[in-house]
């Protein structure tokens, strides 16, 4: 089974990507083949300062490693490291009926919003189908929010093969990840980037405690028992918590007279023992830039060495080459 998955490199990764998306990415790398980009074209959709565009990127390949990626198993690279995947896309439009990539929420949530749309953002979906069939994937492990994305592949996948011959490409599936709607942010709200709600993974400890400090609570007097079931802060708390501190916390709620600012400062002390060992890692990763280039060429080569033979297979179906 070979999986795949990319995530965009848009701002540092926070713990709604990591539960939702990043860590179950790397529980699959242990199947027989696993493919994992970051999506730096896509990306620039939205970032537009090359600097920045760049910094992210291998930030973001870092943060991959430092969380456990092992590119020993899983092959890792940017994907515009593989322009394979570009000739591919092209092949796709050709096969992409309007209406489909019209109906596609990206595009047409920013349209309803009146917010000027460029064709990039349009033909999005299409990149992603060329980013999941030139690798032959099987599965795609993504959030609830990708998968009308997976759905366009499979019919482009379809209607290219209905055109040219019905084995061009593998037709993947969905993988929907558990949690992928869920993690809240500081606000009680899913926790996003675009909500400006966010706890970063890898931000200094004295700032990320201030934003654990700031998350919004209820004004309930503290003698009140709590159900720790529908509460934010207890959601976050019982992430990264033991069953027994799990155990001890919601006994806690549901006795009450106790502060929500204990419950943070609990959150703080078990987040960042989390993370610890990643933060080391991390840090030598950062220091060691060579290694981590190294790492993303190693993955480019790897990548482009399936992908060149999925684009010729289309090539030569359609009547090129
Ligand atoms: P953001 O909403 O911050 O821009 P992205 O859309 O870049 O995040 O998210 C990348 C992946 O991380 C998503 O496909 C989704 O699976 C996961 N993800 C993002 N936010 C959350 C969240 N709050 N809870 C669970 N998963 C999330
Ligand atoms: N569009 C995805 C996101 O925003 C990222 C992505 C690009 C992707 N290409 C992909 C995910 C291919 C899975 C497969 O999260």
């Amino acid at each position: 089974m070979r999986v795949l998955s990319g995530i965009q490199p848009t701002g540092r990764f926070h713990w709604g990507n990591y539960f939702g998306a990043i860590r179950q990415y790397i529980d699959l790398q242990h199947e027989e083949a696993s493919y994992y980009f970051i999506a730096d074209l896509h990306a620039l959709t939205t970032i537009h300062e090359p600097e920045r565009l760049r910094q992210l990127t291998i930030d973001a390949a870092i943060d991959l490693l430092a969380l456990g990626l092992d590119p020993t198993k899983a092959v890792l690279f940017a994907q515009s490291d593989v322009p394979e995947v570009s000739e591919l896309c092209w092949l796709l439009m050709t096969v992409a009926p309007m209406g489909l990539l019209e109906r596609c929420h990206a595009y047409k949530d920013k349209l309803a919003k009146g917010l000027p749309s460029g064709v990039g953002l349009f033909t999005y979906p299409v990149l992603m189908a060329a980013d999941i069939l030139a690798y032959d994937s099987d599965v795609v492990p993504v959030g609830e929010d990708q998968v009308q994305h997976i759905e366009v592949c499979r019919d482009l996948a379809g209607a290219f093969n209905a055109r040219f011959g019905q084995d061009v490409f593998r037709l993947p599936k969905a993988k929907i990840l558990d949690h992928s709607a869920k993690v809240p942010g500081t606000d009680g709200e899913k926790m996003s980037k675009s909500y400006k709600n966010v706890l970063e993974l890898f931000e200094p400890e004295a700032p990320l405690r201030k934003s654990i400090m700031r998350i919004t609570t209820d004004s309930r007097p503290m003698e009140e028992p709590k159900e720790p079931d529908g509460d934010h802060l207890y959601q976050l708390f019982r992430l990264f918590a033991t069953d027994e501190e799990r155990e001890e916390m919601s006994a806690t709620y549901r006795r009450g007279n106790f502060g929500y600012g204990q419950v943070k400062k609990a959150l703080a002390d078990v987040s960042q023992r989390y993370f610890a060992d990643a933060r080391v890692r991390r840090d030598a990763l950062a220091a060691d830039p060579e290694k981590v280039n190294a790492i993303l060429r190693d993955g480019a080569e790897r990548a482009r060495k399936a992908a060149s033979a999925v684009l010729l297979r289309a090539q030569r179906a359609c009547g090129l080459r």
